[in-house]
């Protein structure tokens, strides 16, 4: 995958980013001020990268959790997901973050959302940085996003190209 830096336009800035995570840390740190443990569960790998910054940039104390779920192939989703690695506690009784990275068709966090409100959270939120709203098949309820964006393919700042460019630090996109 040569040259994939060049392919890309910006879309959103890594200052950018940075400025808009700090406002949902805000948000988050203010919605669970009495919350004495927050586990926040990344998905791994695509979310990886909003997730340190995001809970680096909270002062709600937190339980740094990783899940890994079947991911994209190419450029479709298939909307079944496994999981590939799964939580290292239980969650019951506790207050919950998912954190992904984009919501897409809908298909991934409705069945990840299912599988973990199944598993008895005191609460269970979602948090995404990208929202493409216009491609959903299955509504998810969404507590806090970064940013709502076009139908395009974007790379960089964890996003991938067939695990490709996830190490570039702004948000890009590929021209159609
Ligand atoms: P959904 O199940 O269709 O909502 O897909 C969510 C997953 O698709 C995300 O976790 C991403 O891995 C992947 N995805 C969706 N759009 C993009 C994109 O533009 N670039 C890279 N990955 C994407
Ligand atoms: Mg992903």
């Amino acid at each position: 995958m040569e040259n994939l830096n060049e392919k890309l336009k910006v879309l959103y800035s890594e200052e950018e980013v940075q400025k808009r995570i700090a406002e949902i840390a805000n948000l988050i740190d203010n919605d669970y001020k009495d919350s004495k443990e927050l586990i926040v569960i990344c998905i791994l790998k695509g979310a990886a990268f909003f997730t340190i910054d995001l809970v680096k940039k909270m002062k709600t104390p937190i339980i740094f959790e990783v899940m890994q779920v079947s991911s994209y192939s190419g450029t479709e989703s298939t909307g079944a997901i496994t999981v590939k690695k799964d939580l290292d506690c239980k969650i019951d009784g506790k207050d919950v973050l998912i954190v992904e990275d984009i919501i897409d068709t809908g298909y991934t966090l409705r069945a990840l959302r299912q599988d973990l409100l199944a598993r008895g959270p005191k609460s269970l939120k979602i948090a995404v940085l990208l929202d493409k709203k216009e491609r959903r098949k299955v509504e998810v309820p969404i507590d806090y996003v970064g940013y709502e964006i076009p139908n395009k393919f974007v790379v960089g700042y964890g996003f991938d190209v067939d695990e490709h460019g996830r190490n570039i630090p702004y948000i890009g996109y590929i021209e159609e």
